[in-house]
């Protein structure tokens, strides 16, 4: 148990944020618009997100290049991307919405590309009818935090940063009707803030609130080749929903980016954007072929996502592969002002770390973990089944499906976090009001609220060992090609590592926050609490799952099989399981319908040598 009684700070706010990603800033000035006392909390530097690595660009049927272009085409697009898993009212919602979204930025100072003639420039993605994604240069996703900074700042909003949550702080049963939600189902509990530490000043930090954001990112890093850094992405806000209460689902579905840079180790996973693609760069096996046309041959390198990140896994894996187990990507047919002025982050971020010249040496890439589409179930305002919890952007659900069109996550993270914003402070607007006549609910813990902090911060023993393991278990084992019995090994093994994890002898009972060392144990103690939480969602969701979709490929069930499994499966914390069950994919109604009839995706090449 923690036991540096000095260090507790208390805060309160109407709506605590946790995240400082794009998700994160958005929800916090529609909050703050609304009226309330917004706090956002971040384990990472203010400025500097997991957002800030999205390279490509941002989705919005604007028209600019391809006049045809509207919402309902790039709702189709997103919707069968993901191989109808996605819930399509949200998909409206995300696509009706982006030309305001990127307007908005504009307007915010966003210096997204233009043609000569002033018209904005949309590239293609993967998988896109026509030319959509709007972009500044390959790094896209700092432009947009920078221009969410400024506005925060304008508005004052505070920003803690260097603070990791541990523990979500719920008073049980509340009495009495809630806003009940007519998609989540209810549970009668409120969330009345946070516990946290701030990782630099190792100072123990109560956060009181009357709503409460996850805005705080996907899971990707439980793999160990990623396209997040290694202190980031380990399904901390699936967790800590988790445990609180909420349920998950479709985490099964996990995304892996095609190209990911393979060389030297340090970078291994380190995204090359799809906009190189995009530009026109093309993929090469080990004999210079273009293998693409034998996978996808309509779109070629632009094709799905998950149907290009297989076919370089499979040429890797059948002998074509280059040196370092990747395919070439080959963009030295462009001229170098042209590359210099599309992807010049791309250039340098090459030439820097592995020493070539893009413009006249190839690209060595494999695939990389890079979203997760499952996540929290929120309904279509953001709510979880949790009163006053609310989550956004990555670390949510249902939007993507089954597989995420590029430049869909960070158009996802405006439009919902405009929306999770909002009616957390409605929420939070409604509490006051209640307050006003009857006793607050207490929310200010002490170092007597024992339970709070012997379950809310320790370490354990050797932390990092965990989490190396659960990294290359998850890549060996439920990565890119799955099936039942590696699966099933992993789970063992995963519910063995939970086991020890919480074993007496493992958690240090002794712990004190002022040793040196309290920082790196207690932040890797949390990666491994979580990454146990979400590997287990993973696997056991794939293990159901007989059939292959979208990300999730089962070599034992190579088949797409709409008859048993257009369903999604949910997560729930069963206090000592994790239970799973199933629900019908929603039925599509309204103007997709007959879109979507009349475009079918071409079938791809699904088995492999
Ligand atoms: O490749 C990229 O730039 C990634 C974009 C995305 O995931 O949306």
């Amino acid at each position: 148990m923690a036991e540096n009684k000095k260090n507790i700070t208390n805060h309160s706010c109407d709506v605590l944020i946790i995240g400082g990603g794009s998700a994160g800033l958005r929800a916090a000035i529609e909050a703050h618009d609304a009226g309330a006392h917004v706090l956002i909390i971040s384990k990472s530097r203010r400025g500097d997100p997991h957002t800030v690595l999205a390279r490509g660009g941002i989705n919005a049927a604007l028209g600019t290049m391809d006049p045809d272009d509207n919402w309902v085409i790039h709702a189709a697009d997103t919707l069968r991307e993901g191989e109808f898993l996605a819930d399509y009212e949200r998909v409206e919602v995300l696509c009706k919405n982006a030309p305001d979204a990127v307007n908005e930025l504009i307007n915010w100072g966003a210096r997204f590309h233009r043609e000569k003639d002033g018209r904005l420039t949309q590239r293609f993605f993967g998988a896109h009818t026509y030319r959509r994604t709007v972009f500044y240069e390959d790094w896209t996703g700092n432009e947009i935090i920078r221009v969410l900074m400024d506005q925060v700042d304008q508005r004052k909003i505070e920003i803690m940063e260097n603070v990791y949550v541990t523990k979500l702080l719920e008073s049980v049963h509340v009495n009495g009707r809630g806003p009940v939600s007519e998609e989540v189902e209810w549970k009668w509990d409120r969330i009345k803030g946070a516990l946290g530490i701030n990782i630099e000043n190792k100072e123990i930090l109560i956060f009181e609130c009357k709503s409460l954001i996850l805005a705080s990112g996907g899971c990707t890093r439980v793999y160990s080749v990623s396209s997040s850094r290694i202190f980031e992405n380990y399904g901390e806000g699936v967790a800590l929903a988790y445990e609180a209460g909420a349920d998950l689902v479709d985490m099964e579905m996990v995304q892996f980016h095609p190209t990911g840079m393979v060389w030297p180790e340090k970078s291994l996973g380190t995204l090359a954007t799809e906009a190189i693609r995009g530009e026109g760069g093309i993929l090469l096996n080990s004999k210079g072929e273009r293998f693409m046309k034998n996978y996808y041959s309509e779109r070629m390198e632009l094709g799905p996502r998950d149907v290009v990140a297989r076919a370089n896994y499979n040429e890797i894996i059948n002998g074509r592969g280059t040196e370092h187990s990747g395919v070439w990507l080959d963009i030295t047919h462009l001229p170098k002002e042209e590359i210099l002025n599309r992807l010049p982050t791309i250039y340098e971020q090459f030439k820097k770390i592995n020493g070539i010249d893009i413009s006249k040496e190839k690209m060595e890439v494999g695939p990389t973990a890079h979203y997760s589409m499952g996540g929290i179930v929120v309904d279509i305002k953001c709510k979880t089944r949790i009163r006053g919890l609310f989550a956004v952007g990555e670390v949510i659900s249902q939007i993507h499906g089954a597989n995420r069109l590029g430049g869909n996550s960070l158009l996802d993270t405006l439009v919902f976090g405009k929306i999770a914003g909002g009616e957390a402070a409605r929420l939070a607007m409604e509490v006051q009001e209640k307050w006003k006549t009857r006793e607050p609910l207490s929310l200010r813990l002490t170092f007597n609220d024992r339970k709070e902090f012997e379950d809310g911060i320790y370490t354990v023993k050797e932390p990092v060992k965990f989490r190396n393991e659960i990294q290359e278990l998850m890549n060996q084992n439920a990565g890119i090609i799955r099936e039942e019995t590696k699966l099933k090994n992993s789970l063992k093994r995963i519910l063995k590592l939970k086991k020890e994890f919480y074993s007496k002898h493992n958690i240090l009972k002794e712990f004190k926050i002022d040793d040196d060392d309290a920082e790196n144990r207690i932040v890797s103690t949390w990666q491994v609490k979580s990454s146990l939480v979400v590997c287990e969602a993973i696997i056991r969701s794939a293990l159901m799952r007989q059939e292959s979709r979208g990300a999730h490929y089962r070599s034992d069930f190579p088949k797409i099989d709409k008859e048993k499994w257009n369903v999604n499966i949910y997560c729930r914390n069963g206090g000592r399981e994790m239970v799973l069950f199933k629900r019908n994919i929603k039925e599509i109604e309204g103007p997709l319908v007959d879109l979507l009839k009349s475009h079918n995706k071409p079938e791809h090449h699904r088995e492999f040598e």
